[in-house]
């Protein structure tokens, strides 16, 4: 009943010209609130019933509290400046493109920059601090930076195993990198022809996305995946579905969900969810629709931009279940906010924007100093 009475005078408050009528009544009401606050509490305790949700002092109830409301992401550097050595010519230089930070951002978490190249256990470190992870796109398959990958999803793995839930998004070459490493083959990656181009994706049959990634996508978004072109794909390299099924190890972790068509009308796995782990893989890109401009055929529309919206959802849902809770100090000394990101995309970068990373970095000095 004061429910009722509330939302209908705030409809015609915001109609100014129909203010003036309601000033009395609105006076009223708010004299009616200020006793249903007092008891507001005990009244939503009785209408959810929850013995574990704590009595609350004050008029907000307390959200559940095996939820952890400030997650925290790491999102691991890729080799290079972003800009095509426009940035930086150091060896040394690595970059995140500052879209996976928004991202993670848009969705209530912050992000601390697991600087690839950094002294392991100063990376470690920081791994340790957060509630889920992001490996990025790029182009990297050997060397050092696909030995921090490897190293950064063992220990997912074992935080998994030991029960934390510990999200992991890996895009792009992430879903390549991933595939390499699980299926223990160098060479499970095949060619296709997928750079620069918005796509469809086609859900594999009786895909079922209950706990995935696709879980909060409307019906009617989930139907237009596949006949719209609502996905950004820009990728030399994938896996078909036949190799990837194929192997074993592949073929038990992950669970495929969707594939998509390249310009050979060649087919590859797009999306994937470990059947045991809160981990996704996606070699399209959930992260450009909302946040890069660079490329022309880049989704924007108000469909592609759920996409990107209810993708960063997932991820950060899912490292509110984490039970990780680092010293709050040390996340601040370790946040991306510690670093500036450049503009790029007025100088012809494919990023707009790019956090880049110079080694030693400033962050990892103060850490370095506390060790
Ligand atoms: C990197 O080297 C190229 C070629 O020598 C040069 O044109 C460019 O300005 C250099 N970039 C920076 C950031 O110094």
């Amino acid at each position: 009943m004061l429910n009722d009475a509330v939302s209908f005078s705030s409809t015609y408050f915001s109609t100014s010209s129909f203010a003036y009528i309601w000033i009395p009544l609105l006076i009223l009401i708010s004299k009616d609130l200020g006793f249903a606050n007092a008891q507001s509490g005990i009244f939503l305790q009785s209408k959810f019933g929850d013995d574990s949700v704590p009595l609350s002092t004050s008029n907000c109830p307390a959200t559940n509290p095996r939820l952890y409301n400030r997650p925290v992401i790491g999102i691991l550097s890729h080799p290079g400046d972003g800009a095509s050595f426009r940035l930086s010519n150091s060896t040394d230089a690595s970059f995140i493109a500052a879209s996976y930070v928004k991202f993670v951002e848009s969705a209530g978490a912050r992000v601390i920059p697991l600087i690839y190249n950094e002294p392991l256990e100063i990376l470690l470190k920081k791994l340790s601090l957060v509630n889920g992870v992001l490996f990025t796109g790029g182009w990297a398959k050997s060397g050092l930076y696909y030995d921090i990958v490897e190293e950064v999803f063992k220990k997912i793995l074992e935080r998994n195993d030991a029960g934390e839930n510990i999200p992991l998004y890996a895009i792009c070459l992430g879903l390549q990198l991933l595939s390499m490493i699980i299926s223990k083959d160098q060479n499970i990656l095949e060619g296709f022809s997928a750079v620069n181009q918005a796509s469809t994706l086609q859900f594999v049959k009786n895909a079922d996305v209950k706990g995935t990634v696709f879980q909060r996508f409307s019906p009617d978004l989930l139907e237009k995946l596949s006949t719209d072109c609502l996905v950004m794909q820009n990728h030399r390299f994938g896996v078909s579905p036949k190799r990837f099924l194929d192997n074993q190890n592949l073929a038990s972790f992950f669970r495929v969900l969707t594939t998509c068509i390249d310009e050979d009308d060649k087919v590859y796995v797009s999306t994937v969810h470990a059947r045991n782990y809160p981990v996704t893989a996606f070699q399209w890109h959930p992260e450009k629709n909302a946040f890069e401009w660079g490329s022309s055929v880049i989704p924007h529309s108000e469909d592609a931009i759920q996409v990107t919206q209810h993708a960063a959802n997932f991820l950060v849902s899912e490292a509110r279940k984490s039970n990780n809770r680092p010293p709050a100090q040390e996340v601040l000394n370790n946040l991306i906010y510690n670093y500036a990101p450049t503009y790029t995309g007025k100088i012809g970068s494919e990023y707009d924007e790019v956090y880049l990373f110079t080694s030693p970095s400033t962050a990892s000095t103060e850490l370095l100093s506390r060790l």
